[in-house]
């Protein structure tokens, strides 16, 4: 099977009802990025961070995977495919996707604030226990934090994702404005030659030349990309 690997970020959450970062109204210009999204802001209130992060984990129980995370996880029947993913939301995995590398962490889970990447730390929250309290301990004994990569952190995951892009035979870009590295970053490890799809209804520069627009909002985009993959629209059983 061709290996298909898929960078995917906000946009492609957008319709699901999960506001993206960049765009008017998105979550950055509602919440100061360098208090709660940041190393230096951890430092600085880690009260107000869990509380950020415990708002965006209640928002995720009213809200289900759109028709393009659905696509995508089809996809699998025809592909060898990896999703490398920007997004701490686990829409990908609901909608059936078996391979997700969560390139800046996940939101259902919460770690060690000594060392974020101990395993023995990492604990996955549920629907009935998502909040993070005040002072809560990490089982290190340091305060719990998101498993989320801050900005100013590094992303463990990104050689990871620069191995997947090397071998990819199909790479598509859903939903990124390709504003943040080491992410956007990732189309240079594309071997020339290798077709690239991205999917947004804007304007994206990606960085290099040859690639294959599809100027439609995630969900019409994965529709029109099925079918140029497979040659047919994708079933709707
Ligand atoms: N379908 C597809 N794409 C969409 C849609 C949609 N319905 N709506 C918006 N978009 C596009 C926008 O045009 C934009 O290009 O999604 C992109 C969203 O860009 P950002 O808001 O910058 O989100 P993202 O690229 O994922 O941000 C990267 O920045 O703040 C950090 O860690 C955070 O993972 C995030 C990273």
């Amino acid at each position: 099977m061709k290996k298909l690997v898929i960078l995917t970020g906000a946009g492609i959450s957008a319709e699901s009802g999960i506001s993206t970062f960049r765009d008017a109204g998105g979550l950055w210009e509602k919440y100061p990025v360098q208090q709660v999204a940041s190393h230096d802001g951890w430092l600085a209130d880690p009260e107000l961070v869990n509380r950020f992060y415990n708002e965006r984990r209640r928002q995720l129980f009213d809200v289900k995977p759109n028709r393009a995370h659905e696509l995508v996880a089809r996809l699998e029947r025809h592909f060898d495919v990896a999703v490398v993913t920007q997004n701490v939301d686990n829409l990908h995995e609901r909608a059936g996707s078996t391979r997700v590398v969560h390139l800046h962490g996940e939101l259902m889970k919460v770690t060690s604030s000594r060392n974020p990447d101990d395993p023995d730390c990492i604990e996955t929250l549920t629907r009935d226990n998502f909040e993070v309290q005040p002072g809560q301990r990490a089982k290190d004994g340091s305060l719990l934090r998101p498993y989320i990569v801050f900005f100013q952190e590094a992303v463990p995951m990104i050689e990871t994702a620069a191995m997947l892009a090397s071998q990819a035979d199909i790479f598509v870009i859903i939903g990124t404005s390709l504003n943040v590295y080491p992410a956007a970053g990732l189309v240079h490890y594309v071997r020339p030659g290798t077709p690239i799809y991205l999917i947004d209804p804007n304007e994206v520069d990606a960085h290099m030349p040859g690639v294959n627009y599809i100027r439609k909002k995630a969900s019409d985009g994965m529709e029109e990309l099925t079918r140029l993959l497979l040659g047919k629209p994708e079933d709707n059983e």
